[in-house]
């Protein structure tokens, strides 16, 4: 009994050390989404997300920060729907069709993994 409510309360304690990003990016894989990073988005996004490519210097506006508080607090359906959709009046086109439901969701899982 006294081992049962020990290893729940360390459960409780690591489930609420999680950051709420990592604990809601759902079943995406973050070592496939940098592989599908590296071949679409890196380019301008750059090598850390940070938006720190070479081509950033020739985009206005520049490629978004996807480490920055403002990118990493949106949810994943709006990370989703960007990358879906792009975002119109920027270099970021849409990637509809480009890429599996389980694809976006390692996409998304990878972003999630950046921090600043
Ligand atoms: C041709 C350059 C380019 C490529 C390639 C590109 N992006 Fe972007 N991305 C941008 C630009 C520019 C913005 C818009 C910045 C702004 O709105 O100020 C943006 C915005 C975003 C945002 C929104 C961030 C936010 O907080 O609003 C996400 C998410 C994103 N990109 C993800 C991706 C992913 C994932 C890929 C690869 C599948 C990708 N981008 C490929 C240039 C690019």
């Amino acid at each position: 009994m006294r081992i049962t409510v020990n290893l729940s309360l360390t459960l409780l304690c690591a489930l609420g050390m999680i950051p709420i990003s990592l604990a809601a990016s759902g079943k995406g894989n973050p070592e496939a989404g940098q592989k599908l990073y590296r071949e679409s988005c890196q380019n301008c996004h750059g090598p850390t997300g940070k938006g720190d490519s070479d081509m950033a210097a020739y985009l206005t506006p520049p490629p978004a920060n996807l480490t920055a508080k403002a990118t990493q607090a949106k949810t994943d359906v709006q990370l989703r729907k960007v990358i879906l959709e792009g975002r119109p009046g920027t270099a970021m086109t849409g990637y509809e069709g480009a890429f599996e439901e389980a694809q976006l969701a390692d996409l998304i899982a990878y972003i999630r993994s950046l921090t600043s």
